[in-house]
């Protein structure tokens, strides 16, 4: 019942689980570290394709300056014995307008054909442009081409492409491997780093699940929980918190321990003053009613006065006993548990209801077998005393009250059900705790007394024998249960 309701814990969360510190870690470090290399290689590639293409050029510069500049038609020379000026590859393509005529020959590499060579010559003189370019000619492939003209005689040479493509090719395909590796290799050790570096992190949380579930709300305050340590080092961030942790919980054990001191102590005086108490009042009580029956010549306002003294005083001798028995429960719960019949002592406390008001409809159901508790008969019938009461007192005559029985998993459960009009909602929540109470002015009119302790009594009662309760209650159904072990 009134036992606090902790959050329920979460489970902790798996390493490298979604969401987790130590995946973000790892997954911003790998993204960084391929960041930067793939940026890096981009960078290598780009200076090398422009090294390499530059020393095409220069290739095609040298093979065009040693080229002999004369008119192909003057001496009749023959093309292919013009050698391979530029070196490897070299397409070298001469022409000269002699009478009209454009007149060209070719010198060509292996593989490369009269006719691709010539395509390339004529897409090169298509082009407005001079100096190398790119040409890609029907049959040829992709060339590095210059052209130059001097002396009316248009000179052309070209290198295929693939002296920059092939070794360009070939170091993307390195320099991607090598990033998938170091991406790879960044995971790996960031992985190992993180898990490492977060270890302690889990070990805090872990020791604070383990406080999270102590119940501090009773005891005497001890935490018996700290972080290790090893784990509370304030030479690292995570240690601080360790040691922050360990100081935040030796702060709580003894304001814990103080609350539990000065709560003994109000207990105990409780306890003293309940106790001491009785006995005045019973000597009040005592002479008045002495007074009242030893003369019968009292004024009829005195007899009135005295008769007042009486009832107010056994009013306050209950309430005393209330508290006296609330502090004892408090401190040492001294309660005689033995194996005891809980039917007759539903069926003794109802019809004892039934005795006390008859403006109320009671009904009992009992299972047909005896439902044996292991409890303080004395104590549990005051429970049930006290639950019929209440439906009797915080209810307008004419109420239908129903108390039952049943034995379920291990439990003696009683219920006490009425169709008055409910718990007041705004004291739902604390109506197990101590001086709640409502219609005050309601249960005067109605001759009886409040002090807001009957259900502190069944909690505490109940609670004593490892059982609860519970209240279930809306305008026209109001249900306490109560559930005690089996014997
Ligand atoms: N069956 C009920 N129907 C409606 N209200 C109820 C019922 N039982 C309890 N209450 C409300 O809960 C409050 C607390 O009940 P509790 O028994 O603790 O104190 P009390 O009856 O007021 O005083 P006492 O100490 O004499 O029992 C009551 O004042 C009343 O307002
Ligand atoms: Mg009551």
């Amino acid at each position: 019942m009134t036992q606090p309701v902790l959050p329920p814990t979460p489970p902790p969360p798996a390493a490298m689980g979604k969401g987790t510190l130590s995946r973000q870690l790892v997954l911003r470090t790998t993204a960084l570290v391929a960041l930067v290399t793939v940026a890096l290689s981009m960078f290598t590639a780009l200076a090398s394709f422009q090294i390499l293409q530059n020393q095409l050029d220069g290739q095609l510069r040298s093979a065009i300056d040693r080229l002999p500049w004369r008119s192909p038609s003057g001496d009749g020379d023959d093309p292919a014995g013009r050698g391979d000026p530029g070196g490897s590859g070299l397409i070298r393509v001469d022409s000269a307008t002699v009478d009209g005529q454009v007149l060209y020959w070719v010198t060509r590499p292996d593989g490369v054909s009269r006719d691709a060579a010539i395509a390339l010559y004529n897409a090169m003189l298509t082009r407005t442009t001079r100096g190398e370019a790119n040409v890609h000619a029907e049959g040829a492939g992709l060339y590095r081409v210059l052209v130059q003209t001097r002396q009316d005689i248009t000179t052309l040479v070209a290198l295929p492409y693939s002296q920059v493509t092939a070794p360009m090719t070939s170091q993307l395909i390195m320099a991607g491997l090598l990033t998938l590796g170091a991406i790879l290799l960044s995971y790996v050790g960031a992985r190992r780093v993180v898990e490492r570096s977060l270890r302690p992190l889990t070990r805090l949380a872990a020791t604070a699940t383990r406080v999270s579930t102590l119940p501090l709300a009773s005891g005497e305050g001890h935490v018996p929980i700290r972080v290790a340590p090893a784990d509370a080092n304030p030479a690292s961030e995570v240690g601080r918190v360790g040691l922050a942790f360990n100081h935040m919980l030796d702060n709580v054990e003894s304001a814990l321990a103080a609350r539990h001191r000065s709560e003994t102590k109000v207990r105990q005086f409780v306890a003293d003053a309940s106790h001491e108490l009785r006995n005045p009042l019973a000597s009040i009580r005592g002479y008045a009613e002495l007074t009242r029956r030893g003369s019968d010549e009292l004024p009829d306002d005195t007899a009135h006065a005295l008769g007042r003294i009486e009832a107010e005083s056994e009013r306050m001798t209950a309430l005393v006993q209330d508290l006296l028995l609330l502090a004892r429960l408090d401190s040492e719960p001294t309660l005689e548990l033995r194996p005891t019949d809980v039917t007759e002592i539903v069926l003794n406390a109802v019809s004892d209801a039934r005795a006390t008001s008859s403006d109320h409809t009671w009904s009992l159901d009992l299972p047909e077998d005896v439902v044996t508790a292991r409890a303080d008969p004395h104590r549990l019938h005051q429970v049930v005393t006290n639950l019929l009461a209440n439906a009797r007192t915080h209810t307008p005559p004419g109420t239908s009250v129903e108390a039952s029985l049943r034995a379920a998993d291990g439990w003696a459960v009683i219920s006490v059900s009425d169709n008055g009009p409910g718990v007041p909602a705004e004291i739902q929540d604390s109506v197990f705790e101590r001086f709640t109470r409502a219609d005050v002015s309601r249960v005067r009119r109605a001759g009886g007394s409040s002090t807001g302790l009957g259900l502190a009594i069944v909690a505490a009662v109940v609670n004593a024998h490892g059982g609860d309760v519970t209240l279930d209650s809306r305008p026209g159904r109001t249900t306490f249960t109560i559930r005690v072990p089996l014997a």
